[in-house]
């Protein structure tokens, strides 16, 4: 399994099926890699309705096939645009890449339309069960009670935001970390824009800490 961080919180995971996580990519000045330059996507995984999240989501599925998995309001949204969807809300599923399970996030979801904010369901992050691997994804979130259930799971990698303001800052992210327990930490959500700008010593805080900062466009093998 290959993991590109494509920037900001888009993940590319390369498996027998490509997965690619809340793909913001023409709005991020720092992304690390072109929207054309994309392997085939088969899915993507949405955490809310947020822009720098849905990002090219409705494009990538047109010009892929993709199917789009998100919180069930978002879904009917994204199916209004004759988007491909599968929705869910906070249970599991197996979609034939192997087993994804909806994690709750602290946070909020909406779209803006004509200046006014529009429901978008609840936000949310995701387990990845796949190729013998098991991947947590946090999308937008705060510290929260809940990470202590994942604590049994052994995960391989865990990816949370760390830029503060919206999310957990990176302070929260070390203890988000120690809690759950995953043998690899990736860091997300930060420097695309100023609120969530990291600086030297939260840089040097996460990486005391273990984490694992991968560059835009840069891969690892997992
Ligand atoms: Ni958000
Ligand atoms: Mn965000």
């Amino acid at each position: 399994m290959k993991i590109t961080c494509i920037g900001h919180a888009s993940i590319l995971i390369e498996a027998e099926r490509n997965i690619l996580t809340d793909p913001y990519i023409t709005g991020d000045p720092h992304s690390g890699i072109r929207i054309g330059e994309l392997p085939r996507i088969d899915v993507i995984l949405l955490t809310h309705g947020h822009g720098d999240h849905l990002g090219d989501t409705v494009r990538i599925a047109a010009e892929h096939g993709s199917l789009v998995v998100a919180p069930v309001e978002l879904a009917r949204l994204l199916g209004r645009q004759g988007v491909k969807c599968h929705p869910m809300n906070f249970g599991s599923a197996d979609l034939g890449f192997g087993r994804l399970t909806m994690f709750p996030a602290t946070h909020s979801s909406s779209i803006t339309e004509n200046g006014v904010p529009v429901y978008t369901g609840n936000p949310c992050g995701y387990v990845i069960r796949a190729e013998g691997k098991k991947l947590y994804f946090a999308g937008d979130t705060g510290l929260m009670a809940h990470m202590s259930l994942l604590a049994d799971e052994a995960l391989d990698c865990a990816f949370l935001p760390v830029g503060g303001n919206f999310t957990m800052d990176a302070e929260d992210a070390v203890r988000a970390a120690q809690i759950i327990g995953a043998r690899i930490n990736v860091p997300i959500h930060y420097d695309a824009m100023p609120q969530i700008t990291l600086s030297p010593e939260d840089r040097d805080r996460l990486a005391r800490a273990g984490f694992l900062f991968i560059r835009p466009g840069e891969k690892i093998e997992l």
